[in-house]
C-alpha cells in the first residue's frame, strides 16, 4: 500500500479537495483506495457524502488507546464504503479531543498509532490518502509517521514562500527523526491562468522548488466545490470538467512515479542504530519569545542536542522540541525567556534538587 499524507498547515489550500479527488481518480482507474480523514473538521468525510454526526465510530476509537491495547477498535470496523474500491476511515469533531489527549499523553507510541492501524489493512488497498488538519500537531505527526510520501498543496493565488519553506524544514526534520525518508512533492492548486499574478506565482514556485513540484497543476474550478457539496469526487459525475481532468492528470503522474523506498532499501535500513527514539514535546505561549528545554538528557544545558522549531498556530506560538532518548525516565524543565518552568501540560512532576518542580518524562 502506498501511503500519502496531504499536508499544509495553511487552511483552505486544497488539502481535502486533493484527498478526495485524487482518491476518486485513482479509484476510477481501478486502484483500491482508502481515504483517511485525520482532520477533526471531517471535511473529507463530508465530501464523500457521509454525515460525521451520524457515524457511530470513527478514527477516535481506533487511535485513542495505545496500539496493542485490548481497547483498540480495529480500523476495518470503522471503514465506510463509497464504491467497491473506495473506502474511508471517517473523522468527527471528537478528533480534536484526541489531539489534546495525545498531546498530553506521554505514551511513547502516541505518534505511531495511525501507522500501526494502517499496517493491518495494507494488503487490502493500493493507496491510502491521508487528509490532515491545517496545523502540524500530533494528528499530522501520526500521518507523517504512517506515510512515505507527502503532497503539499500550494495555493497559487496566495503563495507564501516563508510558510512553505518552514513546512518543508519541519517535514525534513521529522523525517530525519522518524528514521524513514519522506518524499515531499508540491502541488500548485487554485490556479487561475487568466491572471498575470497567478502565472507569475506559478513560475516562481517552479523556479524555487524545481523537481519537487508536480508537473500537474490544479486549476480553479467551481465544479470542485459543487462536487464536495454533492458528496462525490468530481470525476464520478463530470469527468470532462477541468477539476476532474487536472486530478486525473495528477493520478497518472503519481502512478508513474515509482513508490519511494520500494526499490532497494526496506524500512529496516532506515531505522537508526541503537535503542534511542525521538520524543516530541510542545510548548505553547503567545507571549514568550525564546523557549528552550533542559533536562538530565542534555546535562541541563538549554536546547543542547535538541532539534527545535517554532510555529505560529491558531493565535499561539508553538515550540516543538524533538529529543532523541533511549527508554528511561527523564526530568526536565522549559527555560522560557530565561525563566525555568515546569511543563504546563505534563501532569507528571517531581521535586527538583534546588527547589521548584521538574517535569517527568517516561520513554518506554
Ligand atoms: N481547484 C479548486 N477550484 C475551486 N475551488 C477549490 C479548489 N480547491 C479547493 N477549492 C475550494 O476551496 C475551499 C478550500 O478547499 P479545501 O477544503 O480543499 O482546503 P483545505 O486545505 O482542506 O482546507 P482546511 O485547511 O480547512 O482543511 C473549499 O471550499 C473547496 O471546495
Ligand atoms: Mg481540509
Amino acid at each position: 500500500m502506498r501511503t500519502i499524507a496531504i499536508v499544509n498547515q495553511k487552511g483552505g489550500c486544497g488539502k481535502t479537495t486533493t484527498t478526495v479527488n485524487l482518491a476518486g481518480c485513482l479509484a476510477v482507474s481501478g486502484a483500491r483506495v482508502l481515504v483517511v480523514d485525520m482532520d477533526p473538521q471531517a471535511h473529507s468525510t463530508l465530501a464523500l457524502g457521509f454525515d460525521p454526526e451520524a457515524i457511530d465510530e470513527n478514527l477516535y476509537e481506533v487511535l485513542c488507546d495505545p496500539a496493542g491495547s485490548d481497547m483498540v477498535t480495529p480500523i476495518e470496523e470503522i471503514l465506510l464504503t463509497w464504491s467497491s474500491n473506495l473506502q474511508i476511515a471517517p473523522s468527527g469533531i471528537v478528533l480534536s479531543a484526541l489531539e489534546q489527549k495525545l498531546a498530553t499523553d506521554r505514551a511513547s507510541d502516541r505518534n505511531e498509532r495511525l501507522a500501526v492501524a494502517l499496517e493491518s489493512v495494507a494488503d487490502r488497498f493500493d493507496y491510502a490518502i491521508i487528509d490532515c488538519p491545517p496545523n502540524v500537531g500530533v494528528l499530522t505527526f501520526n500521518a507523517l509517521r504512517a506515510a512515505r510520501e507527502v503532497i503539499v498543496p500550494l495555493e497559487t493565488s496566495d503563495f507564501a514562500i516563508h510558510g512553505v519553506q518552514k513546512l518543508l524544514e519541519t517535514i525534513a526534520l521529522l523525517s530525519d527523526r522518524i528514521g524513514h525518508d519522506l518524499t515531499v512533492r508540491i502541488l500548485p492548486t487554485l490556479y487561475d491562468g487568466r491572471t498575470r499574478y497567478a502565472r507569475e506565482t506559478l513560475g516562481e514556485i517552479r523556479t524555487r522548488f524545481g523537481d519537487l513540484c508536480f508537473d500537474s497543476v490544479i486549476r480553479s474550478n467551481i465544479k470542485l466545490r459543487e462536487a464536495a457539496r454533492r458528496g462525490r469526487p468530481l470525476v464520478t459525475f463530470a469527468k470532462n470538467a477541468n477539476g476532474a481532468q487536472d486530478y486525473s492528470a495528477l493520478a497518472i503522474e503519481l502512478a508513474l512515479t515509482p513508490e519511494p523506498g520500494s526499490v532497494e532499501l526496506g524500512f529496516d535500513d532506515f531505522v537508526p542504530a541503537g535503542p534511542a527514539r525521538e520524543v516530541v514535546v510542545q510548548f505553547r505561549d503567545l507571549g514568550a519569545t525564546d523557549v528552550r528545554i533542559a533536562g538530565d538528557f542534555n546535562g541541563w544545558v538549554p536546547d543542547k542536542d535538541v532539534q527545535s522549531l517554532v510555529q505560529a498556530e491558531s493565535g499561539d506560538r508553538v515550540w516543538t522540541k524533538i529529543l532523541s532518548l533511549a527508554p528511561g525516565t527523564y526530568h526536565y524543565r522549559y527555560v522560557v525567556d530565561g525563566e525555568w518552568r515546569e511543563d504546563p501540560i505534563n501532569p507528571r512532576s517531581a521535586p527538583g534538587p534546588v527547589g521548584g518542580r521538574n517535569s517527568v518524562l517516561v520513554v518506554r
